[in-house]
């Protein structure tokens, strides 16, 4: 039997909650210049996901140490541990709605796109195997199996990897260096203008970023949003709301 455990009530009384915790998410990020970690730990919480067995997914497992220890998280207990006191404040709200949230308003804060938000996700003690995040050093067939294997697609890939005008790599997490982006506490479309640039400049490229402008499938949509920062925007706040609900049935 599936040890599923009820999801929260999501009546006005917690949709109010959802409200509040959303001026402190705010408060928090621009305080802790930390909007790139809440964006990274949102996709880790739901990157795990697998169609085919409902598991994994955006369901607060990430704050556990067997999750939070997986190579891929390296870093991210510090963004479990800002999350903590506004989880304290809003005992009601779902670490699993939480951290969504918290990406959501990561990416508003920073000049992106709204995000719509569905609030009523289940929080689950069940950490998925290590290994179905992916892995920066591969190339175009990985991140398919990956993306694929939740459900998502080729647009959804390039769109959510723009999610890396945001932040930077750290040697002692990623052993990768640098950031993507001139201004990495700004949202806008410049992760794909600098992919077309090529390597000149001094800013990051993974493997994983480069085949998206080599892959005939990929190129497309990065040249488009190079273009368009609207069609990026619109792209982005539509794969990142399904990346936020995989596996989940809004009630
Ligand atoms: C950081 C890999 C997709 C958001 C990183 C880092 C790596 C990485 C290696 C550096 C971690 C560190 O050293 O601290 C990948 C790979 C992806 C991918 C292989 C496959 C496509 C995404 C997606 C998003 C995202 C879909 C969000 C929509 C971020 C952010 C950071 C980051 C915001 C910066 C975190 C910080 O500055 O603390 N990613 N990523 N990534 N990633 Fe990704």
């Amino acid at each position: 039997m599936a040890s599923s455990t009820t999801g929260p009530v999501v009546d006005t009384e917690y949709i109010a909650e959802i409200e509040r915790a959303r001026r402190d998410l705010r408060a928090l990020i621009a305080s802790k210049s930390c909007a790139p970690m809440m964006l990274r730990l949102a996709w880790h919480d739901a990157g795990t996901y697998d169609k085919k067995t409902n598991t994994g997914g955006p369901n607060g497992s990430i704050r556990f140490p067997k999750e939070l220890g997986h190579a891929a998280n390296a870093g991210l207990k510090i963004a479990v541990d800002l999350l903590e006191p506004i989880k304290q404040k809003h005992p009601k709200i779902t670490y699993a709605d939480l951290y969504q949230l918290a990406g959501v308003v990561a990416v508003e804060v920073t000049g992106g796109p709204a995000i719509d938000f569905i609030p009523g996700r289940k929080d689950s003690s069940d950490c998925p195997e290590e290994g179905r995040l992916p892995d920066a050093k591969q190339g175009a067939s990985h991140l398919r199996d990956v993306f694929y294997r939740m459900g998502l697609s080729d647009k959804d890939i390039v769109a959510l990897s723009g999610g890396h005008t945001l932040g930077k790599a750290r040697p002692d997490r990623s052993g990768f260096d640098g950031a993507w982006t001139k201004d990495p506490l700004k949202f806008d479309n410049s992760y794909f203008t600098e992919l077309l640039k090529g390597d000149s400049d001094g800013l990051l490229k993974l493997p994983t970023d480069k085949v998206l402008v080599d892959h005939p499938a990929f190129r497309p949509y990065v040249e488009k949003y190079a273009k368009d920062e609207e069609a990026f925007f619109r792209d982005y706040a539509e794969s990142h709301k399904k990346l936020s609900e995989l596996g989940f049935t809004p009630s």
